[in-house]
């Protein structure tokens, strides 16, 4: 079929690249209960008007998986790597209707074998029937918003859940038979002390996952954590005070046996998250639902935030008009600049070594600022140190280099 419009002409343009890329989908639910202070992913709340269409959510998931297959090339049939379903709050939306959804894909693009089907999931929302009807979807992997143990913390971020049904979230998952279990954590609230943190950090250990995010707090403008930061009534996270609190953490996950495997993301071997290492790698993904980004072969988009818009424009494209508005509010082609420093800045927050091109004395001075580790002759991976200096040594080694094409080592 030809591309009816200039975005699709554009990714026809990227087609080229990409034979061979695993094909990875994310689906998007914008759907939440409340909002968290801090939070400016695209979500809505029932007292906004565009968080009440959560029945129409799947219906327009189906139709843009139909409008994949219709532009997907060839070269990208599938099977699907793994799929992500994140929010916004996934669970809020009964799991058999995201078990629908994973079917459509399975039976436009088949599945791999160990496909890694992941649901981001608040922890009040779990319950057994949600967790017995999660596995009955074919979800094989559970994210929890844990974000702290102590609840002063979490009062501080604006969550509603007390530390205690966190415990009997995870207990739920692992009775209805989910194993591959994750939770999130935030360090950085004004007011978090160093022994808070270190309580959460306690905590998320000894719920026994394999797998743990810890994420230094932002303020996102706009949030209503940005705004008690401009009136002076919350202090914004301090940087010494986050750099202690990823050493803490980081050193505690290390002993438990949980190894950095990307800056914010610890894990037990084998319970790395096989969807997010395909984004660092820059593989190639179909964002669906209201806000979703894309990547295909260097050309990027995202789609409409609002979920009627994203819905119109879903309905125009089935008649196939050339002027159809389509789900998309935006598209980018990236130059090969853009896409040599986001592959260094993605490459550079990976444990597994990356070669520091260009000029060997780079090499010696970062490992002399204890900034890296060598590996071999000419790869390095960064200590504890870097890890909280990245973005400058990423910039170190473009300054350096000139232009610098990182690739992943083979060795990991
Ligand atoms: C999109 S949220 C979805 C997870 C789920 N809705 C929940 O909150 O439990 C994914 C994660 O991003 C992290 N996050 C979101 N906003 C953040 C911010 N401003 N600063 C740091 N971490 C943030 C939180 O740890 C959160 O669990
Ligand atoms: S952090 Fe999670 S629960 Fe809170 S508003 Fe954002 S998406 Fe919703």
């Amino acid at each position: 079929m030809a591309p009816p419009d200039p975005w699709l002409d554009l990714t026809a343009a990227a087609w080229g690249e990409i034979p061979g890329r695993p094909l990875r989908f994310y689906l998007h639910v914008p759907y939440c209960t409340h909002r968290c202070d801090y939070c400016d992913f695209t979500t809505y709340t029932p007292d906004d008007p565009r968080g009440r269409g959560q029945a129409q959510w799947l219906p327009g998931v189906r139709t843009e998986l139909a409008l994949a297959a219709r532009v997907l090339p060839a070269a990208l049939a599938g099977p699907v790597h793994s799929i992500f379903i994140g929010g916004g709050t996934p669970t809020l939306l009964a799991p058999e209707t995201l078990g629908v959804a994973i079917a459509d894909i399975a039976d436009r693009w088949g599945l791999m074998a160990d496909c890694e089907i992941t649901v981001e999931a608040n922890p009040e929302t779990i319950t057994p029937s949600l967790a017995a009807g999660l596995l009955a979807a074919g979800v094989t992997r559970v994210s929890v918003g844990m974000q702290s143990a102590v609840p002063a913390v979490l009062g501080a971020l604006g969550r509603r859940h007390r530390p205690s049904t966190m415990v009997t979230a995870i207990e739920c998952l692992r009775r209805a038979g989910l194993q591959r279990l994750s939770v999130d954590l935030i360090y950085g609230a004004d007011g978090e002390s160093l022994a808070q943190w270190q309580v959460s950090v306690q905590a998320a250990l000894d719920l026994g996952v394999g797998h743990i995010s810890a994420y230094g707090l932002i303020v996102e403008p706009g949030t209503a954590l940005a705004a008690r930061v401009a009136r002076g009534v919350t202090r914004p996270p301090d940087d010494e005070d986050l750099a202690i609190k990823y050493e803490l953490a980081d050193a505690a996950f290390e002993a438990a046996g949980l190894r950095w495997y990307e800056i914010a993301n610890w894990a037990r071997p084998g319970e790395q998250c096989a969807h997010n290492s395909g984004y660092w790698r820059a593989d190639t993904w179909w964002g669906v639902g209201p806000g979703a980004h894309s990547h295909l072969g260097g050309v990027r988009w995202w789609n409409r935030t609002n979920p009627h818009a994203w819905q119109v424009g879903l309905a125009d494209v089935r008649g196939d008009r050339r002027e159809a508005r389509w789900p998309v509010a935006g598209w980018e082609l990236l130059s090969a600049e853009q896409r040599a420093l986001e592959q260094a800045m993605c490459t550079v927050r990976l444990r597994r070594p990356w070669p520091v091109l260009g000029n060997g004395r780079l090499r010696a001075a970062l490992v002399a600022e204890g900034l890296v580790v060598p590996v071999g002759v000419h790869h390095a991976s960064l200590t504890r140190r870097g890890r909280l200096l990245a973005d400058h040594v990423v910039h170190r080694t473009l300054d350096a280099a000139g232009e610098c094409w990182m690739t992943p080592a083979s060795a990991s």
